[in-house]
């Protein structure tokens, strides 16, 4: 079953348990399809569009939840299987038609070497908050992939939770603010279930850490995508996405910004796309 070291104790759960109870509430179904969160699905499938090869390539979408992004996928024609560890967002994802969903883990993942034209980690390095096991998630990827295959993964920002609180209000609540300072320190996002909390445990990369633990990896980085830009933190943004001809717009305006390096971390999400090189030594080394 498993093909990569797992880091952590063969028998502890993939998750946290306050990871695996923030995800249990069930939010994950809506959170892109209404209000500003659409601005992250249609910026991630701008870009995807732009990176992906034709259809029907395999693409294995990894942390793929209830299947935001692989419906889609699937209807573009593409030979769609999603992983998850949250048992009921692997349920919703089952019921999209052409899509096949299974439970599991992006550091082990219960696929051959060598079978996918595209990963996407869309997802789970939110949640690795240890470098180690972020890179054994990636080289995970490496081994699935064919020669030349492409893998895509989205990070948060380190200072998504300054701008986001400080955006809807909650950075002006003394009970949240540490928690905000501590994950703009050093990245680590804590928090327990129960706990007043923006979001669950989680990790918030520099833009910069990506491409070094792709190359870590064994992965070549090839570009980087800042997903939302300054637009998430404009207070329009909702009716504009409203309006069909304005979003428009602003997906114009977020693709002219969206891989300036001096404004990447500005977004609230990156995606780094990289490949398997072409001559890429199988997992025996040969
Ligand atoms: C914020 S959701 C993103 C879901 C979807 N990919 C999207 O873009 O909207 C993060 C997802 O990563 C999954 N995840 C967390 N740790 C994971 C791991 N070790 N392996 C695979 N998926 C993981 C979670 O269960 C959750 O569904």
């Amino acid at each position: 079953m498993t093909h990569a070291d797992r880091t952590s104790h063969p028998d502890a759960p993939v998750l946290a348990a306050e990871i695996t109870a923030y995800y249990e509430r069930g939010g994950e179904y809506n959170r892109l399809r209404e209000g500003d969160g659409r601005l992250e699905f249609w910026r991630t499938q701008d870009v995807l569009r732009r990176l992906l090869p034709p259809a029907p390539a395999r693409i294995l979408d990894v942390g793929g939840g209830s299947g935001i992004h692989a419906e889609w996928l699937a209807a573009d024609g593409y030979r769609v299987d999603l992983v998850d560890p949250v048992p009921s967002h692997v349920e919703q994802a089952a019921g999209i038609p052409r899509v096949r969903a299974h439970v599991g883990d992006a550091r082990s993942l219960d696929v051959p070497e060598g079978t996918a034209e595209v990963v996407l980690l869309l997802g789970p390095l939110y949640h690795l908050t240890a470098r180690r096991e972020r890179v054994a998630a990636l080289a995970e990827a490496h081994r699935v992939l064919i020669p030349g295959g492409l893998v895509v993964a989205a990070t948060i920002n380190r200072f998504a939770g300054i701008h986001d609180t400080l955006n809807k209000g909650a950075y002006f609540d003394p009970g949240l603010r540490p928690q905000i300072e501590a994950a703009a320190h050093d990245g680590r996002l804590r928090a327990a279930e129960g706990e007043k909390s923006m979001f669950t445990t989680a990790y918030f990369h520099q833009p910069e850490e990506v491409p070094a633990e792709f190359t870590a990896a064994g992965l070549t980085p090839t570009g980087q995508y800042g997903l939302e830009g300054a637009a998430w933190l404009m207070g329009g943004l909702a009716s504009w996405l409203d309006d069909p001809g304005r979003r428009e717009l602003v997906l114009h305006a977020m693709r002219r910004t969206e891989s300036v390096p001096s404004l990447l971390g500005v977004s609230g999400h990156v995606l780094t796309a990289g490949r398997k090189q072409d001559d890429a030594p199988d997992a025996a080394g040969s």
